[in-house]
């Protein structure tokens, strides 16, 4: 908007902050990834608000990571459904009344179906403890010592309907040493993960991410 400043000059109108994005995290189990996104959030690192919190296990510690932080949940057992498309059905209406903007995959270990996929295509992610294409699925970090890999990492991408196939956002390196056991490199590729997920969430909060066929760029 243009105004006049009475001085017969144009002057430019400050430019409004844009209003913080909705998230929603997908997480099946330890959710430290969750915490790490919180801590950016509630740090004011990130224009956004964490509104919801949906798990597939009942158990699941990032059940009590969401309430230290005061995030809505939403539990499903899949069991209790017919299939995966029913309970997708109900977290898509969930998320729908929160008005979600993105979704996060962090260490959420189901398979997505179109109920999902169509409606929020290129505003899901999910974190990726290699470096895609590369060892795809569960166990990222095993397949990746066992098979003899010097280099791995983590990957940010999008989620499609495959199973780790969505176009890659962003990854970080994290090289294998000859010492390293499971143990040792899932707490280095994790450490990789706590600084590159909440670093494209925030690209995303401020619009930053532009996505073209497979190729992902990250405007300025
Ligand atoms: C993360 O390392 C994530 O990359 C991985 O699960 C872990 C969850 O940890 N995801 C996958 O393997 C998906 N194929 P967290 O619950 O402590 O965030």
């Amino acid at each position: 908007m243009i105004s006049s400043n009475g001085a017969g000059e144009a002057a430019t109108a400050p430019t409004e902050p844009s209003a913080p994005i909705k998230i929603a995290v997908f997480a099946s189990g330890n959710g430290s990834n969750f915490q790490a996104l919180a801590e950016s959030v509630r740090d004011g690192k990130i224009n956004a608000t964490l509104e919801l919190v949906v798990c597939d296990k009942p158990s699941a510690y990032v059940l009590e990571r969401a309430r230290s932080f005061q995030v809505e949940t939403y539990v499903f057992s899949p069991k209790e459904y017919p299939s995966r498309e029913a309970y997708e059905a109900e977290i898509v209406a969930k998320l729908q009344a929160a008005g979600i903007d993105l979704i996060v995959m962090a260490g959420y270990m189901r398979l997505v179906t179109n109920v999902l996929v169509e409606p929020y295509y290129g505003r899901m992610i999910n974190v990726h403890p290699a470096l895609l294409p590369a060892f795809t699925g569960i166990k990222g970090v095993e397949q990746a010592l066992e098979y003899g890999a010097k280099i791995t990492g983590a990957t940010v991408h999008f989620v499609d309907g495959g199973m780790d196939t969505g176009p890659i956002i962003a990854q970080k390196a994290v090289e294998i040493q000859d010492r390293d056991t499971l143990e040792t490199l899932s707490a280095r590729i994790q450490q990789a993960e706590y600084d590159l997920l909440p670093t494209v969430v925030g690209w995303f909060a401020d619009g930053r991410v532009a996505l073209n066929g497979r190729k992902v760029t990250i405007n300025n």
